[in-house]
Protein backbone atom coordinates (compact mmCIF):
# COMPACT_ATOMS: atom_id res chain seq x y z
CA UNK A 1 0.00 0.00 0.00
CA UNK A 2 2.59 2.51 -0.93
CA UNK A 3 1.54 6.00 0.25
CA UNK A 4 -1.15 3.51 1.93
CA UNK A 5 -3.90 5.16 3.41
CA UNK A 6 -6.19 4.48 7.40
CA UNK A 7 -5.46 0.39 7.19
CA UNK A 8 -6.19 1.02 11.19
CA UNK A 9 -8.58 4.04 11.96
CA UNK A 10 -8.45 5.16 15.42
CA UNK A 11 -5.43 3.25 15.94
CA UNK A 12 -2.23 5.48 17.37
CA UNK A 13 -0.15 6.02 14.15
CA UNK A 14 3.13 3.99 13.82
CA UNK A 15 6.22 5.69 14.12
CA UNK A 16 9.57 4.12 12.59
CA UNK A 17 12.88 5.24 14.20
CA UNK A 18 15.47 4.92 11.84
CA UNK A 19 19.25 4.32 13.07
CA UNK A 20 21.00 6.86 10.16
CA UNK A 21 24.51 5.49 11.43
CA UNK A 22 25.65 2.28 10.37
CA UNK A 23 29.57 2.66 11.57
CA UNK A 24 30.57 0.30 14.07
CA UNK A 25 30.87 1.89 17.48
CA UNK A 26 28.30 4.41 16.86
CA UNK A 27 26.37 6.07 19.10
CA UNK A 28 23.30 6.38 17.19
CA UNK A 29 21.96 2.91 18.08
CA UNK A 30 22.11 4.06 22.02
CA UNK A 31 20.39 7.70 20.62
CA UNK A 32 17.55 6.17 18.93
CA UNK A 33 16.85 3.72 22.17
CA UNK A 34 16.31 6.82 24.05
CA UNK A 35 14.13 8.31 21.45
CA UNK A 36 12.13 4.92 21.12
CA UNK A 37 11.92 4.74 24.57
CA UNK A 38 10.42 8.22 25.07
CA UNK A 39 8.25 7.77 22.14
CA UNK A 40 6.58 4.13 23.81
CA UNK A 41 6.24 5.44 27.35
CA UNK A 42 3.91 8.06 25.64
CA UNK A 43 0.92 5.40 24.96
CA UNK A 44 0.06 7.02 21.63
CA UNK A 45 2.58 5.97 19.47
CA UNK A 46 3.30 2.79 18.09
CA UNK A 47 7.46 2.30 18.30
CA UNK A 48 9.26 0.38 14.97
CA UNK A 49 12.73 0.89 15.38
CA UNK A 50 14.61 0.21 12.12
CA UNK A 51 18.33 0.11 11.78
CA UNK A 52 19.80 0.33 8.73
CA UNK A 53 22.92 -1.80 9.72
CA UNK A 54 20.42 -4.72 9.85
CA UNK A 55 19.71 -4.30 5.84
CA UNK A 56 22.48 -5.52 3.78
CA UNK A 57 21.45 -2.74 1.14
CA UNK A 58 23.51 -3.02 -2.09
CA UNK A 59 25.86 -0.30 -2.85
CA UNK A 60 24.82 -0.26 -6.31
CA UNK A 61 21.60 -0.22 -7.81
CA UNK A 62 20.79 -3.01 -9.53
CA UNK A 63 17.89 -4.05 -12.05
CA UNK A 64 16.37 -6.73 -9.69
CA UNK A 65 14.83 -5.54 -6.38
CA UNK A 66 16.88 -7.59 -3.70
CA UNK A 67 15.10 -8.81 -0.76
CA UNK A 68 17.12 -6.33 1.79
CA UNK A 69 15.43 -3.45 -0.32
CA UNK A 70 11.86 -5.12 -0.32
CA UNK A 71 12.39 -5.18 3.34
CA UNK A 72 13.28 -2.02 4.26
CA UNK A 73 11.08 0.02 1.94
CA UNK A 74 8.17 -2.36 3.44
CA UNK A 75 9.20 -1.22 6.91
CA UNK A 76 8.64 2.30 5.53
CA UNK A 77 5.90 1.85 3.90
CA UNK A 78 4.05 0.60 7.32
CA UNK A 79 4.75 3.92 8.91
CA UNK A 80 2.50 6.78 9.39
CA UNK A 81 5.87 8.89 10.88
CA UNK A 82 9.05 8.99 10.58
CA UNK A 83 11.56 9.68 13.37
CA UNK A 84 15.43 10.07 11.63
CA UNK A 85 18.20 9.59 13.75
CA UNK A 86 21.03 11.04 12.32
CA UNK A 87 24.68 11.66 13.75
CA UNK A 88 26.52 14.62 11.33
CA UNK A 89 29.81 13.51 8.87
CA UNK A 90 31.64 16.51 7.65
CA UNK A 91 28.68 18.86 7.81
CA UNK A 92 25.94 16.32 6.40
CA UNK A 93 24.53 13.29 6.95
CA UNK A 94 26.71 9.76 6.92
CA UNK A 95 26.14 8.11 3.35
CA UNK A 96 24.45 5.10 4.70
CA UNK A 97 21.93 7.26 5.75
CA UNK A 98 20.97 8.65 1.74
CA UNK A 99 21.42 5.27 0.06
CA UNK A 100 18.88 3.70 2.13
CA UNK A 101 16.67 6.88 1.54
CA UNK A 102 16.82 6.59 -1.92
CA UNK A 103 16.15 3.03 -2.28
CA UNK A 104 12.02 4.42 -1.20
CA UNK A 105 9.92 6.38 -2.64
CA UNK A 106 6.08 6.41 -2.70
CA UNK A 107 6.55 4.91 0.76
CA UNK A 108 7.44 8.21 1.76
CA UNK A 109 4.83 10.40 0.77
CA UNK A 110 2.68 12.96 2.61
CA UNK A 111 3.73 11.71 5.71
CA UNK A 112 5.85 13.82 8.93
CA UNK A 113 9.46 13.76 9.70
CA UNK A 114 11.14 14.77 12.29
CA UNK A 115 15.04 14.79 13.62
CA UNK A 116 16.99 13.88 15.92
CA UNK A 117 20.59 14.83 15.15
CA UNK A 118 24.24 14.69 16.87
CA UNK A 119 27.59 15.52 16.62
CA UNK A 120 30.87 15.88 18.91
CA UNK A 121 31.49 19.62 18.56
CA UNK A 122 28.06 20.10 17.07
CA UNK A 123 24.82 19.60 17.48
CA UNK A 124 24.36 18.45 13.86
CA UNK A 125 21.93 21.13 12.71
CA UNK A 126 23.85 20.88 9.32
CA UNK A 127 22.59 17.37 8.96
CA UNK A 128 19.05 18.51 10.01
CA UNK A 129 19.20 20.78 7.28
CA UNK A 130 20.53 18.35 4.68
CA UNK A 131 17.62 16.44 5.22
CA UNK A 132 14.97 18.56 5.12
CA UNK A 133 15.76 19.59 1.72
CA UNK A 134 15.74 15.42 0.62
CA UNK A 135 12.68 14.82 2.84
CA UNK A 136 10.86 17.81 1.27
CA UNK A 137 11.89 16.86 -2.36
CA UNK A 138 9.94 13.30 -1.26
CA UNK A 139 6.86 15.06 -0.72
CA UNK A 140 7.45 14.02 3.15
CA UNK A 141 6.22 17.03 5.76
CA UNK A 142 9.32 18.45 8.27
CA UNK A 143 8.36 19.13 12.03
CA UNK A 144 9.80 22.21 13.05
CA UNK A 145 10.72 20.49 16.63
CA UNK A 146 14.11 18.52 16.60
CA UNK A 147 16.48 17.39 18.71
CA UNK A 148 20.47 18.64 18.42
CA UNK A 149 22.58 16.65 20.60
CA UNK A 150 26.41 18.00 21.39
CA UNK A 151 27.47 14.21 22.32
CA UNK A 152 30.51 16.42 24.13
CA UNK A 153 28.23 18.16 26.14
CA UNK A 154 25.45 15.41 26.11
CA UNK A 155 27.12 11.96 26.11
CA UNK A 156 25.28 8.84 25.61
CA UNK A 157 25.24 5.08 27.17
CA UNK A 158 26.75 3.39 23.89
CA UNK A 159 26.33 0.35 25.70
CA UNK A 160 22.36 0.85 26.45
CA UNK A 161 21.84 -0.46 22.85
CA UNK A 162 18.76 0.56 20.71
CA UNK A 163 16.86 -1.21 23.99
CA UNK A 164 18.50 1.40 25.96
CA UNK A 165 16.13 3.85 27.73
CA UNK A 166 18.97 6.34 28.94
CA UNK A 167 18.64 9.49 28.25
CA UNK A 168 21.82 11.82 27.19
CA UNK A 169 23.86 13.35 30.08
CA UNK A 170 23.05 17.01 30.65
CA UNK A 171 20.11 17.95 31.60
CA UNK A 172 16.30 18.22 30.35
CA UNK A 173 16.30 19.95 27.30
CA UNK A 174 16.52 16.72 25.27
CA UNK A 175 14.15 15.54 26.37
CA UNK A 176 11.53 18.30 25.96
CA UNK A 177 13.16 18.72 22.35
CA UNK A 178 11.86 15.10 21.92
CA UNK A 179 8.64 15.44 23.52
CA UNK A 180 7.44 18.77 21.23
CA UNK A 181 8.51 17.03 18.36
CA UNK A 182 6.79 13.66 18.91
CA UNK A 183 3.58 15.80 19.87
CA UNK A 184 4.37 16.91 16.44
CA UNK A 185 4.83 14.06 15.12
CA UNK A 186 1.30 12.69 16.46
CA UNK A 187 -0.54 15.40 15.10
CA UNK A 188 1.14 15.54 11.96
CA UNK A 189 1.11 11.63 11.59
CA UNK A 190 -2.74 11.08 12.34
CA UNK A 191 -3.91 13.59 10.43
CA UNK A 192 -2.12 12.81 7.12
CA UNK A 193 -2.96 9.18 7.45
CA UNK A 194 -6.66 10.17 7.41
CA UNK A 195 -5.93 12.29 4.52
CA UNK A 196 -4.46 9.84 2.57
CA UNK A 197 -7.30 7.28 3.34
CA UNK A 198 -9.76 10.55 1.52
CA UNK A 199 -7.74 10.75 -0.86
CA UNK A 200 -4.68 10.03 -3.20
CA UNK A 201 -2.07 11.88 -2.64
CA UNK A 202 -1.52 14.40 -5.80
CA UNK A 203 1.45 13.04 -7.93
C1 LIG B 1 33.37 10.65 8.86
C2 LIG B 1 33.02 11.47 10.08
C3 LIG B 1 32.81 12.82 9.96
C4 LIG B 1 32.45 13.60 11.08
N1 LIG B 1 32.16 14.91 10.92
C5 LIG B 1 31.66 15.62 11.95
C6 LIG B 1 31.21 16.96 11.78
O1 LIG B 1 31.25 17.52 10.70
N2 LIG B 1 30.72 17.62 12.87
C7 LIG B 1 30.62 17.03 14.10
O2 LIG B 1 30.17 17.67 15.04
N3 LIG B 1 31.05 15.76 14.30
C8 LIG B 1 31.56 15.05 13.26
N4 LIG B 1 31.95 13.74 13.44
C9 LIG B 1 31.83 13.16 14.77
C10 LIG B 1 30.54 12.35 14.84
O3 LIG B 1 29.39 13.17 14.82
C11 LIG B 1 30.54 11.47 16.08
O4 LIG B 1 31.67 10.61 15.98
C12 LIG B 1 29.30 10.62 16.18
O5 LIG B 1 29.38 9.77 17.31
C13 LIG B 1 29.11 9.77 14.94
O6 LIG B 1 27.90 9.06 14.99
P1 LIG B 1 27.88 7.46 15.10
O7 LIG B 1 28.80 7.15 16.27
O8 LIG B 1 26.46 7.12 15.40
O9 LIG B 1 28.38 6.94 13.80
C14 LIG B 1 32.34 12.98 12.34
C15 LIG B 1 32.58 11.60 12.46
C16 LIG B 1 32.91 10.85 11.35
C17 LIG B 1 33.10 9.34 11.49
Amino acid sequence: MSGGGDDRPGAPPRLAVIIGSTREGRAGEAVAGWVAALARRRGDLEVDVVDLAEFDLPARYLCAVPPAVAAFTGRVDRADAFVIVTPEYNHSFPASLKQAIDYAYDEWRAKPVGFVAYGHGSEGMYAIEHLRAVCTELHMATVRGRVALDLLAHPVDRASGADGAGPPAGGARPEQDATAMLDQLVWWGTALREARARRPYVS
